[in-house]
């Protein structure tokens, strides 16, 4: 079976991205990619390609290459499923507010949606795709949902997890690891195989059984998180000890059986999923009654949330316990750079937490807005909106957040922050000047040498 026609729903983080590079790899098949969101979808089709409403390196160009050739962004849904041959589902899977699971399962409701949807319009066979990130065995109450819905059509189901990350989305895409293919139909799996042979070899293509598959993407997530929550519980340990983290870190990676990648302290993992896949895990674990498993994952959770409080309780500390109506500049609102994602940034609950303490913050970030900033906090619900906006000021301009500052906090490790002029902002500070260093980003030797008092995590 040859595919000739794509529709994914859902043009997000994943979904826009994703079927970005599959269009510009496959320009035999066209590709529509349908959302609910219109101003995302107008977005997408702006002429002008710096507006795309996700930042990612390189996706300017993809998306330039193919679209209007065989890439379309469009919101009508209906219209799109029921010419496609192939329909990935790329909606969001948040964690659950409410009810049963809160806070831990994922919410499917939007998963149940396009299944009946698809159900509904469908009037020729349709391979359905799992690309968003889902609990093991969804691909069952799928199927169940299509085949009791639909229209008499042929629904097969496969699971197709994306390993991208943000701010790499495009690199990644290129030139993945590995694609996952799980499902039980051979020739269903084959046409997916053949869209992603247009440019991933053969070998790097695995197909396993569809819950294998399902849950190896919470896996992959939950090992990548353990990382960084190992190297972030041994980075309290090293500012006791004397050690510094990234010798340790370097030291242990050199080991191939350990290897050095996930291994950067940091002042917490944010973004979207790592925080939502464990959960959703350890939700499972309990599930089946397997206390043992879910207490094991919930810890790299909990070590999480420690690490970020601990970085804000530190600033408080330095600061001589009180941060009252003083000026702290942050830099970097972003979960990580190169990115405008601010889902579940450290950043957030670390201004959190010191705006509880009346501290005024100044926000600059190179990708992010001023709204998307209030509403993070305005989310939260710790205090009114008009409270936000009276202890929070965003600026455009990272000099001026930094002038007349009495602490500077490196929250995202954006490149640029490294090139500033470190001297000028010294004499424009408050005394003592302090910085802390959420990503072990800036020079410790410049900056003492300048007389800032220099804090980095884990040294
Ligand atoms: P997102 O919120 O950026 O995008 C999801 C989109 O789906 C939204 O634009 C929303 O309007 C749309 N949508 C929801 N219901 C719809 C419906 N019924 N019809 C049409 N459109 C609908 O989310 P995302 O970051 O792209 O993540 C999507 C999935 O991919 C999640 O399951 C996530 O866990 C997974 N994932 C995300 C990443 C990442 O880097 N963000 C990486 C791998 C996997
Ligand atoms: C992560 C995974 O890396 C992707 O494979 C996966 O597809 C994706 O989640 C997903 O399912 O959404 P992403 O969250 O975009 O990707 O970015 P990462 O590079 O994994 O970073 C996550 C967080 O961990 C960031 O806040 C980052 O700063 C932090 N981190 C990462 C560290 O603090 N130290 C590290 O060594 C690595």
């Amino acid at each position: 079976m040859k595919i000739k026609k794509i529709t994914c729903i859902g043009a997000g983080y994943v979904g826009g991205p994703t079927m970005s590079v599959i269009a510009q790899k496959n320009p035999n098949v066209e590709v529509t990619v349908v959302d609910l969101n219109e101003a995302r979808i107008a977005a997408w089709n702006d002429d002008d390609l710096s507006l795309l409403p996700v930042y990612e390196p390189g996706l300017d160009a993809v998306v330039g290459e193919a679209r209007g050739r065989n890439l379309f962004f469009s919101t009508d849904v209906d219209k799109a499923i029921d010419e496609a041959d192939m329909i990935f589902i790329s909606v969001n899977t948040p964690t659950k507010t409410y009810g049963k699971g809160k806070g831990q399962a994922a919410d499917l409701k939007y998963i149940e949606l396009c299944a009946r949807q698809i159900a509904a319009v469908a009037k020729s066979d349709k391979i359905v795709v799992e690309k968003s990130t889902l609990p093991v065995r969804t691909a069952e109450a799928l199927k169940s949902i299509l085949d009791n819905t639909g229209n008499g059509v042929n629904f097969h189901i496969l699971s197709n997890p994306e390993f991208l990350a943000e701010g790499t989305a495009v690199t990644d895409l290129h030139n993945p690891d590995r694609v996952l293919i799980g499902g039980e139909d051979a020739e269903a799996i084959e046409a997916l195989v053949q869209v992603y042979e247009a440019w991933v070899p053969r070998e790097r293509i695995l197909t396993t059984n569809l819950w294998s598959s399902e849950l190896s993407k919470l896996v992959a997530n939950a090992f990548l998180a353990q990382r960084v929550s190992s190297i972030n519980a041994i980075s309290e340990l090293c500012e006791v000890t004397g050690a510094n983290v990234d010798e340790v870190s370097r030291a242990i990676g050199q080991d191939s059986r350990i290897g050095a990648k996930f291994l950067k302290a940091s002042v917490g993992f944010g973004g979207s999923c790592f925080q939502k896949d464990i959960l959703n895990l350890v939700y499972i674990a309990r599930t089946y009654n397997l206390h043992a498993v879910a207490d094991y994952w919930e810890q790299v959770i909990l070590l999480n949330d420690h690490q970020k409080s601990r970085f804000a309780e530190k600033i408080i500390k330095t600061m001589y316990n009180t941060v009252n109506g003083k000026q702290i500049a942050f830099l970097g609102w972003a979960f990580k750079k190169d990115t405008n994602d601010t889902r579940e940034s450290a950043a957030i609950y670390v201004a959190d937490h010191l705006l509880e303490e009346e501290a005024n913050i100044i926000v600059y970030d190179p990708k992010v807005s001023a709204e998307q900033i209030y509403k993070d906090l305005d989310y939260l619900g710790t205090r009114s909106p008009e409270e936000n906006r009276r202890l929070v000021k965003v600026v455009t301009d990272p000099y001026e957040a930094l002038d007349g500052a009495h602490a500077i906090a490196v929250l995202t490790e954006w490149d640029e922050f490294k090139g500033y002029d470190w001297e000028t902002i010294k004499e424009g500070m408050k005394r003592p000047s302090f910085v802390f260093d959420g990503r072990k980003l800036l020079d410790r030797k410049q900056l003492e040498e300048l007389g800032f008092s220099y804090y980095a995590i884990g040294e």
